[in-house]
C-alpha cells in the first residue's frame, strides 16, 4: 500500500441554524458563544493545530463574518491595547490571527451536516481529512482528540470517528454504530450504523461524536447521498456507504472529556469545567457553586 498521507486539512461545519440557543444565536453563529472567555470554535482550532492541522475550510452560513473576523487581524484593535501599555493582551489577539490558514466557505441552505461537509470538496482536495464540529469540545492534553483518530487513520487507511456510550434511552438523539469493541485498543470495526434509531431499535449504545478522519472515497459517498433522516443530507448516511466499502470505517473510544456545547446543559457543564481548570478562577468559581447550591437548598 502506498505510503498514506497525513491529515493536514479539516472541515469544520458552522452554518447550522443552532435554534437550541435562540436569541443568543440570531446574528452570531453558536460557534461563537464562549466557553469562559474564548469562543468554542477558537478552542476547537486548538485541538486541530496541536494535532498538526495546517489549514481549516469553515462551513458558514448567517453571521458568518464574526468567525471571518474573530480569526482575522484586528489592527485597530492590536494597536490600541499597544498604546495602552497591553502589550500581552495584543501578543494574545495577534497569535488568534495567526493560528491557521483559514478558508470560508459558504453553505447556502442548511441541508444537513453531510451537505456541509461536501461544500468544502473542492477546497479540501483529494487526500485524508478531519471534521469537527464546532459546538463539540474534546479536552485533552496533551494528546489533542482528533490526533488520537488521525493515527488510526495512518495505520489502517481506513475512516475513523469518534464514539462515544451513550445513557439507556439516549439512542435516538445520535447515529449509533455497531461491532465488535476491542477493550485494549478502544477500536471497534464498525459493521453497521443507524442515525437516530426509533426508541427501542439501537443495534448498541456507542454513538457518532464530533470527530471523524475521512479518507478522500467519501466524497463520492456524500455526492450520492439523498436526503434522509428530516430532510437533510446525513453525514452518517455517506459513512454507512464507507462501511460497506474497501476503505472501511473504527469507532473509536478518544481519550478525554467531552462537552456538547450545542446544547444548553454542555454548554453551561464545559463552561464550569474549563472555568475550573484556570488557577486564577478555580477558588472563586467553587464558592460561587457552593454559594448558589446552599441558596436552594
Ligand atoms: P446541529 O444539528 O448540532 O446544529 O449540527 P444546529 O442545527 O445548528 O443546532 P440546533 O439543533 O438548531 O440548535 C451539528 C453541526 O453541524 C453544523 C452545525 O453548525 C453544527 O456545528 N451544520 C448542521 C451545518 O454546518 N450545516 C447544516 O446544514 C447543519
Amino acid at each position: 500500500m502506498a505510503a498514506l498521507q497525513r491529515v493536514k486539512k479539516a472541515v469544520i461545519p458552522a452554518a447550522g441554524l443552532g435554534t437550541r440557543f435562540l436569541p443568543a444565536t440570531k446574528a452570531i453563529p453558536k460557534e461563537m458563544l464562549p466557553i469562559v472567555d474564548i469562543p468554542t470554535i477558537q478552542l476547537v482550532i486548538d485541538e486541530a493545530v496541536r494535532a498538526g492541522i495546517t489549514d481549516v475550510v469553515i462551513i458558514n452560513g448567517r453571521g458568518k463574518h464574526a468567525i471571518e473576523d474573530h480569526f482575522d487581524h484586528a489592527y485597530e484593535l492590536e494597536r490600541t491595547l499597544r498604546d495602552r501599555g497591553n502589550s500581552e493582551l495584543a501578543d494574545a489577539m495577534q497569535r488568534v490571527s495567526t493560528m491557521v490558514r483559514l478558508i470560508s466557505v459558504r453553505q447556502k441552505a442548511p441541508l444537513g451536516l453531510g451537505h456541509a461537509v461536501l461544500c468544502a470538496r473542492e477546497a479540501i482536495g483529494d487526500e485524508p481529512f478531519a471534521v469537527l464540529l464546532g459546538d463539540d469540545l474534546v479536552d485533552n492534553d496533551p494528546d489533542p482528540g482528533i490526533g488520537q483518530l488521525a493515527r488510526v487513520h495512518a495505520e489502517t487507511g481506513a475512516g475513523a470517528v469518534m464514539i462515544m456510550e451513550v445513557p439507556p434511552g439516549k439512542e435516538h438523539m445520535y447515529g449509533i454504530v455497531a461491532g465488535d469493541l476491542d477493550a485494549a485498543t478502544g477500536r471497534m470495526r464498525i459493521r453497521d450504523m443507524v442515525e437516530k434509531p426509533k426508541a427501542g431499535t439501537a443495534p448498541s449504545r456507542w454513538a457518532i461524536v464530533g470527530r471523524y478522519v475521512l479518507p478522500p472515497t467519501i466524497w463520492g459517498h456524500l455526492a450520492d447521498t439523498k436526503p434522509g433522516a428530516g430532510g437533510e443530507i446525513q453525514l452518517t448516511d455517506a459513512l454507512h456507504q464507507l462501511v460497506g466499502s474497501a476503505a472501511g470505517l473504527y469507532g473509536v473510544v478518544v481519550q478525554g472529556v467531552r462537552h456538547d456545547a450545542g446544547d444548553k446543559l454542555g454548554y453551561l457543564r464545559a463552561n464550569l469545567a474549563y472555568a475550573l481548570k484556570r488557577p486564577e478562577l478555580r477558588a472563586a468559581v467553587l464558592e460561587l457553586c457552593r454559594e448558589l447550591v446552599a441558596a436552594e437548598s
